[in-house]
């Protein structure tokens, strides 16, 4: 009797073990996950393996914002060291035959990311093949150089271990990143069942590069229905923090000081414009928003010339005013789109989704006048860039069309969904 050591075709569509790759901004981002496919009741069992991000924000932050050709550098030196933790100890008898020839391969696969040819060469060739049917990498939208380094390292290893390469949307990462749990060492697998998650639904995607609200017919199936005009409210929220003098990424630094604010202690008013809030479409503008903090900052320092800086009491009060703009106008937009679509889920991601009175306000607004409708929400952590939601999104689009071969994978940075 012959004993088959390879998964049969219908195991791999069943059960897969996926490394994903996320590099589209200034996180490098790995994750090893399974997925494992009922057909009796169609769930699906996720466990993770391992999740490791390296965050740039440090680097980018004398910059203000995130510098395309750093992030590309620092994605490049970072992604096989974090490679190899990822791996860990990893236990398998499969071992890897490498001939001069796929070497000399390896190097025109990565002529672009020398970098990175010299760590696989150093780290990657020496390890045992590991237990991976599919390699997911973010592909768009997104900076391109940095989206390159995390496509030619993923087409290397595909070729170096002979596994296909699946390239991954990252909007629609971040719409089913609310479908993973809290993680961690002690808990690290969830069941998404297809009803729990019903269809139409509506997602609000809020980035820094990104404000976008869709309609999911089906897992791979998007609609956009609206979108901004001008910055991202991420953007907003970054550029209004510079404003004051507050570092990169602004966000989380607006919102912890928003959430000091006191109305009754504090003597400051201001008053902020809801650009948008009432136009017809679903479309926003946050560009006047931002602008209308900067004039009310150089107001504020021209009636105030004997003061050295903008006392800290003016800075909550401004952080708080803008956060219920913001909520207001994401507020009545999501009212507008659950009228006109009705959907029977609404889902909010991406970094802002992190945003704790936004995700209070969203939650108070659907609980009170859409009870029929599920709300999910990502955990904070995983709202902002991961490989989680990469690996879930292309474990998806595998599932749906298992026997698709992707050549010539390319970085999009305008990628839509
Ligand atoms: O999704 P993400 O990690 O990267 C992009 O794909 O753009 O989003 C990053 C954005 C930044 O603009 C950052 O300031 C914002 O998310 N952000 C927040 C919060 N945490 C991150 N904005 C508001 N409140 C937060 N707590
Ligand atoms: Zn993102």
């Amino acid at each position: 009797m012959q004993i088959f050591t390879i998964k049969s075709i219908y195991d791999m569509v069943r059960y897969m073990n996926i490394l994903a790759i996320e590099t589209s901004c200034d996180e490098t981002s790995l994750a090893l996950l399974s997925a494992d496919y009922n057909p009796d009741n169609h769930s699906h069992t996720i466990t993770v393996h391992n999740h490791l991000t390296n965050s740039q924000i440090e680097i980018h932050k004398p910059y203000g914002g995130v510098f395309p050709k750093l992030a590309k550098r620092e994605h490049a030196h970072n992604i096989i060291p974090l490679l190899v933790e990822l791996l860990g100890d990893i236990q398998t008898d499969a071992t890897l035959e490498i001939h001069d020839i796929k070497i000399e391969h390896l190097k025109v696969l990565l002529q672009k990311e020398p970098v990175v040819f010299d760590m696989i060469v150093e780290h990657i060739l020496t390890l045992p093949k590991p237990d991976i049917d599919y390699i997911c990498v973010t592909n768009g939208p997104g900076l391109e150089p940095a989206l390159w380094v995390g496509i030619n390292t993923a087409v290397a290893l595909g070729y170096l271990w002979d596994i296909p390469v699946v390239p991954v949307n990252h909007m629609e990462g971040h719409i089913l990143s609310v479908m993973a749990p809290e993680i961690s060492e002690s808990s690290n697998t969830f069941t998404v069942a297809s009803d729990h998650y019903p269809v139409p639904a509506l997602a609000l995607l809020i980035s820094g590069g990104h404000t976008e609200m869709v309609m999911m017919h089906s897992i791979g199936d998007y609609t956009i229905i609206g979108t901004t005009r001008d910055d991202a409210v991420g953007e907003a929220f970054d550029k209004v923090a510079r404003i004051v003098g507050l570092p990169y990424p602004g966000g989380p630094e607006i919102s912890k000081l928003a959430g000091l604010y006191t109305k009754s202690t504090n003597p400051y008013d201001i008053e902020l414009p809801r650009p948008m809030m009432y136009s017809p479409d679903l479309d926003f503008s946050f560009s006047g928003l931002k602008t209308a903090v900067l004039y009310a900052v150089r107001d504020f320092k021209i009636e105030h010339p004997e003061m050295e800086h903008l006392p800290s009491e003016y800075i909550q009060a401004l952080a708080h005013s803008f956060e219920i703009a913001v909520c207001d106008v994401l507020s009545h937009k999501v009212t507008k789109a659950m009228q006109q679509y009705n959907p029977s889920m609404f889902v909010i991601g991406g970094g802002v989704s992190a945003n704790i009175r936004i995700r209070e306000t969203l939650d108070t607004l659907i609980r009170e006048n859409y009870p029929q409708c599920i709300f999910k929400k990502p955990t904070r952590a995983l709202a902002v860039d991961n490989a989680l939601m990469i690996g879930l999104a292309g474990y998806f689009k595998i599932h749906s069309n298992p026997d698709a071969v992707y050549t010539d994978i390319v970085a999009v940075g305008t990628l839509s969904l």
